[in-house]
């Protein structure tokens, strides 16, 4: 699996995005380490608070077949600098994916690569309140 395929993989997905308040469609794909994507889009709601990111969707849904060993993750919106994933979802990807590669990507095809760890280099986890 290419990171060009995950990144593809991330942009179709974002094209079910219920985005309809803000606009701001959003796809991701979560590469398992048995080689399955597992794709979402943000889904919007009336209430706004209600709304789960793209990142969001893609991990609760591996998670829900458990599925939960991952390799990376692709997120692809149409800004114009790629979007990294917002804070949240770094908290919750780090929990259950751990430091895996974070893959952004434009619909012009920019791209940047990062480890979670980088994005969120002191993060509260399980070991504090144990
Ligand atoms: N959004 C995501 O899906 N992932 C992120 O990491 C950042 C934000 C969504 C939430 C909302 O539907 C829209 O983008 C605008 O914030």
């Amino acid at each position: 699996m290419t990171a060009r395929q995950l990144l593809e993989a991330a942009r179709q997905a974002r094209q079910h995005a219920r985005c309809g308040y803000s606009g701001f469609a959003v796809g991701a794909a979560l590469l398992s380490n048995e080689g399955l994507i597992y794709s979402g889009c943000n889904i919007e709601n009336a209430s706004y608070g209600l709304t789960v990111c793209a990142e969001r969707v893609a991990l609760l849904k591996a998670l829900s077949e458990g599925v939960s060993q991952f390799q990376r993750i692709a997120i692809v919106t149409a800004s114009d600098k790629p979007t990294p994933p917002c804070g949240p979802c770094r908290q919750l990807l780090w929990e259950y994916a751990g430091d895996i590669d974070v893959l952004l990507g434009n619909l012009k095809k920019q791209t940047a690569s990062y480890r979670l760890s980088k994005l969120f280099p002191i993060p509260f986890e399980a070991s504090f309140i144990k």
